[in-house]
């Protein structure tokens, strides 16, 4: 999605015979989403990637519902999803509904033995804590914390930690991720007015060809089913690629805010969009320098959206309490702002080091069992006088 980019070796012309020093030739696979109507890539095969060697029985990671209609004001304490030491394991869903799901996760270990493909979303995956590689057959795309790694549907993917303590906030979209259409000329480069720009864009860069037969199991996800499938190729056997549709990376550290003389509103935060939801980013940034403003946000109703804030670092001015990982969500129309007092304290001070991630939707989001496991109960009352 973020501009057009090619790995390795291609043929000059798009399906014309492309062959390996043996005389063989590579096999070609077009990797499109929208049927053929949107972003693509080709993509050339060492060997034939359909050669399916067989299915295990599909199992359910359907998230438990335990509240179907929300209206009240919570909090969940995110560090306590309690590490694991598989990354399927380790994902956690807390929230969602037909547009997206929020996960969180807490693994342990590098995928080693396995590979994973979401077919039914693209996914964005925040490196709260942790580092490693993402390894996919487009390449290799180191990641490190702050980054929103993103993982368009239909991408094999292994996660490589260099690191045993690893957070991640995972949105699934079910619809495709992209920038803010505000942000975008009428040909796709990021605009002049956007808060980031291309050169913030990190792309695989290194491909690795793996040459090897045998037994991969990769797990497919659709819906909330995974079907093990076994492949009879190594998944990444790429010899190379170009196109539109692949893994890619945007460091929050390198969102540049937007400020002004007076309270700017949320949406000079946004990063992405999808169907139904915005995302966006609060970054370290000066207030507003009104002599007379007030650097604390006013008190607001979403009439028609859910806003789900991930913590992730620095103190949060209009808040007591915060803690990293803390993830607040304020259902729709219910007003909410600034904790009793924050809002005199904000006056005066100069800058903020808050760093967080929001997620609105446009539609009511679900909670699951899991969240209730670690919420904080009594935040609904958290405004009242103390
Ligand atoms: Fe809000």
């Amino acid at each position: 999605m973020p501009f057009y980019h090619r790995l390795g070796k291609i043929p000059r012309k798009r399906h014309t015979q492309f062959r390996k020093p043996t005389g063989e030739l590579y096999a070609e696979q077009l990797v499109s989403t929208e049927g053929f109507s949107d972003d693509y890539s080709l993509v050339y095969h060492t060997h034939a990637p359909t050669r399916v060697k067989g299915v295990d029985e599909p199992y359910s990671v359907a998230p438990e519902v335990a509240i179907e209609q929300n209206l009240r004001h919570r909090s969940f304490r995110g560090f306590a999803v309690k590490p694991k030491k598989d990354y399927l394991e380790s994902r956690t869903c807390v929230m969602f509904n037909n547009d997206l799901a929020i996960l969180l996760a807490a693994p342990q270990e590098s995928m080693e033995n396995y590979f994973f493909k979401n077919s039914g979303g693209d996914e964005m995956i925040f490196i709260h804590e942790g580092e490693g590689v993402l390894k996919t057959m487009y390449g290799l795309l180191p990641f490190r914390p702050g980054d929103h790694v993103i993982i368009p549907r239909g991408v094999i993917y292994q996660l490589h930690f260099n690191t045993s303590a690893n957070r991640l906030l995972i949105m699934e979209s079910y619809s495709p991720i992209r920038y803010p259409k505000r942000y975008v000329s009428k040909a796709g480069q990021l605009l002049e007015n956007a808060p980031f720009c291309e050169r913030d864009i990190r792309v695989p860069e290194e491909l690795e060809t793996h040459d090897k037969k045998g037994d991969f199991k990769v797990m497919v996800k659709r819906d909330h089913m995974i079907f093990p499938y076994h492949f009879a190729t190594h998944p990444f056997d790429l010899i190379g690629w170009d196109g539109y549709h692949y893994p890619w990376a945007f460091s929050i550290h390198d969102f540049e805010p937007i400020t002004g003389r007076v309270h700017q509103p949320p949406p000079v935060h946004q990063t992405f969009e999808g169907r139904n939801y915005v995302t966006c980013a609060f970054v370290p940034r000066m207030y507003d320098y009104h002599p007379n403003s007030i650097p604390a946000p006013y008190n607001h109703s979403n009439v028609d959206s859910d806003e789900v804030l991930y913590y992730v670092d620095g103190e949060f001015m209009s808040r007591k309490h915060v803690e990293r990982g803390q993830l607040t969500l304020h259902p729709t129309g219910i007003p909410h702002g600034p904790h009793p007092g924050t809002v005199e304290k904000s006056i005066g001070q100069k800058e903020t080091h808050e760093l967080a991630v929001m997620i609105d939707t446009f539609k009511p989001l679900k909670l699951t069992k899991a969240a209730m496991d670690i919420e904080d109960e009594d935040y609904y009352l958290s405004w009242l006088e103390d």
